[in-house]
């Protein structure tokens, strides 16, 4: 059966270029998308930039340009990082837009009807030099935890602890340096206990990954306080509607960014302006799913499904979470090299190295995943170039020199064939539970056995013995037609790689089709379909790192 499924990857910020940590959320998710579609499923891919909140504003500043002008430019530049990398959004587009304010509106004001938002006054810091209210971002202090000096207003990266600003030790302006005072100011508040048991219900309901169902029910424990939806001016955002100087705090309108690209995605599809009841039926017909990473989790798997639930949208069918990335063993770090952007990687080195690396090192679960740099240089030229690729070099001369270009037309051992097609069953439900790595450890070990099977039967000394050549035909068709099954099952991670192997065979991969072998039909002069990785490229990367 068809599902009709809607994916979205994390909304990243306006303010900064994405990096490789980033990718791993977009790649994951891009390779379940082109795995779905593969598998026939009918998929809608949603992303969009998170373009309000103060950094974004501070940093236009800074710029002396508009925010406006600011999240347009950033804009831009990810959806050209993200193209690099093959990552194939349906629509990119972004929370500051008309389609994002009228959601934020309704959903705000369908929460407020049903008595789920309240307003009281709060005591926050204020920075007396800037005369601003200063984002918990923009407050450094000691962790009343543990002590950790110049930590951030909200959280403390040493011990995890989560705060209030107002409990950090010695708390200093980072925009002034001067001292905060406190100062009084009424904000709106979403009542998160008010869905207490819907979410204690949702968050065990098979939504979540179990070890992240177990870190929320300590959550639980811990009690769901208001959440604070509101900022003062200055602020770049939405204005809450019936308030003169409050602003939805960016994260109430960041993941509904996800319905307003769906709403433009819409609007462009239909030609005509949607309506917004049309988005809600759409958003309640597919089965959505949210890719995100472990530090977010908070706000997609409490926070955003009571949101849902309260203004009447469909929750959520799954929200998956991700761990980081580390290089090396280490976090990134800038002065190592290895904080390294998406852009300079593109400058260095192909793209579809690095999916297929992050594939292998892939699981459902939200354990950290390490880029090592020599075993990266390792693996994809041992498994990419040496076993993958080397199947199809070694024959495909062949059949274009020796052959007239034509493969033979039975396959000398259909049996063989057949297993590489019944593996596709495992393979496939590897993709779907995102335990890419098994997936890739399988093909892997098949394209073991293709090299087996083409080193035992020696087509380059069968082709020497006029009386054998038929045999050598059967043989390199043989291979050709494993090889090619194995591209079937790497074309959701190596989606260009696989386009020029379907130029080759002048047939699409697809999976249905996958079953029948090509036969008794031209192949396409065959050329290079991946290099080897010179370690050079990547000191090189590393170099533009520490020098940026
Ligand atoms: O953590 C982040 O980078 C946020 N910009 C993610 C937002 S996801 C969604 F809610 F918009
Ligand atoms: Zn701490």
């Amino acid at each position: 059966m068809t599902r009709r499924i809607l994916v979205t990857s994390a909304l990243p910020y306006a303010n900064g270029p994405i990096h490789i940590g980033h990718l791993v959320e977009y790649i994951q998710t891009d390779i379940w998308v082109r795995a779905m579609r593969l598998f026939g499923h009918d998929v809608l891919y949603l992303c969009a930039d998170d373009a309000h909140g103060a950094p974004i504003m501070l940093r236009a500043e800074a710029e002396g340009i508009t925010p406006e002008a600011l999240v347009e430019r950033i804009g831009a530049e990810h959806r050209a990082d993200f193209a690099g990398f093959g990552v194939g959004f349906d629509n990119y587009y972004t929370t500051h837009s008309d389609e994002n304010r009228q959601l934020a509106e309704d959903i705000f004001t369908r929460l407020s009807a049903a008595g789920h938002i309240v307003r009281y006054g709060v005591t926050r810091h204020f920075d007396p030099l800037k005369n601003m209210f200063l984002a918990d971002r923009f407050i450094r202090g000691e962790c009343p935890r543990c002590g950790a000096a110049d930590q951030y207003g909200d959280s403390c990266e040493a011990c995890g602890a989560t705060y209030a600003p107002t409990d950090l030790k010695n708390p200093r302006s980072a925009l002034s340096g001067a001292e905060p005072v406190l100062k009084e100011s009424e904000h709106y508040f979403f009542r998160l206990r008010d869905f207490a048991d819907l979410l204690a219900d949702w968050t065990r309901a098979g939504h979540l990954q179990t070890e992240v169902a177990n870190k929320i029910a300590e959550w639980f424990e811990a009690g769901l306080a208001d959440w604070d939806i509101s900022r003062d001016a200055p602020y770049f955002g939405f204005r809450v509607p019936g308030s003169e100087n409050q602003y939805f705090y960016v994260w109430l309108d960041a993941p509904i960014g996800y319905l307003a690209s769906l709403w433009d995605w819409l609007n462009r599809r239909e030609g005509r302006t949607v309506t917004l009841d049309e988005v809600r039926a759409f958003w309640s017909e597919r089965e959505v799913r949210h890719f995100i990473g472990k530090d977010i989790l908070y706000f997609h798997a409490l926070f955003w499904p009571a949101m849902l639930h309260g203004a009447g949208y469909t929750k959520p069918a799954a929200v998956n979470a991700h761990g980081f990335l580390t290089v090396d063993g280490q976090k990134m770090s800038k002065s190592r090299g290895t904080f390294i952007q998406a852009r300079s990687w593109l400058d260095h080195l192909p793209p579809e190295p690095l999916r297929y690396y992050f594939a292998a090192k892939l699981g459902a679960g939200i354990d950290d995943i390490d880029l090592n740099l020599d075993d990266f240089v390792a693996r994809v030229n041992s498994d990419l170039v040496g076993k993958l690729v080397n199947i199809a070099a070694r024959t495909a001369g062949f059949i274009e020199k020796r052959f007239d270009g034509r493969l033979a037309a039975t396959l000398p051992q259909p049996a063989l064939f057949d297993q590489f097609v019944a593996a596709g069953a495992d393979i496939a439900a590897a993709y779907e539970g995102r335990e890419y790595a098994r997936a890739l450890r399988e093909v892997m070990a098949l394209a073991d056995r293709a090299n087996e099977y083409i080193a035992g039967e020696a087509p380059w000394t069968l082709v020497k013995d006029p009386a054998r050549l038929d045999d050598a035909h059967g043989v390199c068709t043989q291979a050709l037609n494993l090889f090619r099954l194995l591209m079937v099952y790497l074309k959701p991670v190596l989606p260009q790689m696989a386009a020029r192997v379907e130029t080759l065979f002048d047939a699409p991969l697809e999976w249905e089709a996958r079953r029948q072998p090509l036969l008794d039909r031209p192949v396409a002069p065959y050329s290079a379909l991946a290099t080897r990785i010179d370690a050079k490229a990547i000191s090189a990367l590393l170099e533009s790192g520490r020098a940026a």
